[in-house]
C-alpha cells in the first residue's frame, strides 16, 4: 500500500488513528457522520448499479456507430472494470458481511459472491488485454450480460430481503461511502461530483484523478 494510501486510511478511519492529530481528525469524522447520514446503502449499491448498466448500454451503442474511435472504446470499458472492481469489492467487504448477519438466506449470499468471482475474471482478463485484440469487446459485452442478470437477481431478491431486515441502512450506507472513496483514490479513480462534497475531496484529494 502506498504511503498516500496509509495517510488517507488515517483519515477515513480515525479510530485506529495513532497521530497526533487523531483527535481533531475524530472530532472532523464524528460532524461527517451526523452530516452525511442520508447515505442509504440500498440506494447506493442501486445506483452504482445504474451506473455501470448506463457504461454497458453506451459501449453497445458506441459499437453500433461508425465514427467510433477504438481509443474510445478502450477508456469506457477501462471505466466500466474499475467501476465495477469498486462496486464488487464494497459489496463483498461490508455489505454481504452485514448482509448475512441480517437476513437468513445464506445460499443467496453465496450464489452472489460466487457470480461476483466469475466477473472478477472476465475483469482481469480485460484489464489484460486491448483495444483490437480478439475477443476483446466480445468479452466486455458477454460481461455486461453477466453483470445485469447479477444486479437484477441482487435488487429483486437481496436488497428486498435486506430492506426487510432490521439492519441500520443509513449506518452501512456511511461506511460504505467512506470506503468508496478511499477505494477510487488507492485506484486513482476520479469519483464523481455528486458523490464527494468540499470535505470529502479534502479528505481523498486523489479521488479525483482519472483512470491511467
Ligand atoms: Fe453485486
Amino acid at each position: 500500500m502506498s504511503l498516500t494510501a496509509v495517510d488517507h486510511k488515517e483519515h477515513v478511519m480515525p479510530r485506529n488513528a495513532t497521530s497526533k492529530s487523531s483527535a481533531k481528525t475524530a472530532a472532523k469524522s464524528s460532524h461527517r457522520r451526523t452530516a452525511k447520514s442520508s447515505h442509504d446503502a440500498i440506494k447506493m449499491l442501486t445506483e452504482d448499479h445504474r451506473k455501470v448498466t448506463d457504461l454497458f448500454d453506451e459501449f453497445e451503442k458506441m459499437k453500433k456507430r461508425a465514427d467510433t474511435d477504438e481509443e474510445a472504446k478502450q477508456l469506457l470499458i477501462e471505466t466500466a472494470c474499475a467501476e465495477l472492481t469498486i462496486h464488487a469489492q464494497l459489496e463483498e467487504e461490508i455489505f454481504y458481511p452485514a448482509a448475512r448477519d441480517a437476513i437468513d438466506d445464506m445460499d443467496l449470499l453465496d450464489e452472489a459472491e460466487v457470480e461476483h468471482a466469475t466477473a472478477r475474471q472476465l475483469i482481469s482478463e480485460l484489464a489484460a488485454m486491448q483495444s483490437g485484440d480478439d475477443l476483446y469487446e466480445a468479452k466486455f459485452t458477454v460481461l455486461g450480460e453477466y453483470v445485469k442478470h447479477h444486479i437484477e437477481e441482487e435488487e429483486k431478491e437481496l436488497f428486498k430481503k435486506v430492506k426487510k431486515s432490521d439492519l441500520d441502512l443509513a449506518e452501512l450506507g456511511e461506511e460504505l461511502h467512506e470506503r468508496k472513496l478511499e477505494l477510487h483514490a488507492e485506484l486513482g479513480v476520479e469519483a464523481d461530483e455528486e458523490e464527494m462534497d468540499e470535505e470529502d475531496a479534502a479528505i481523498a484529494p486523489n479521488s479525483r484523478r482519472h483512470i491511467h
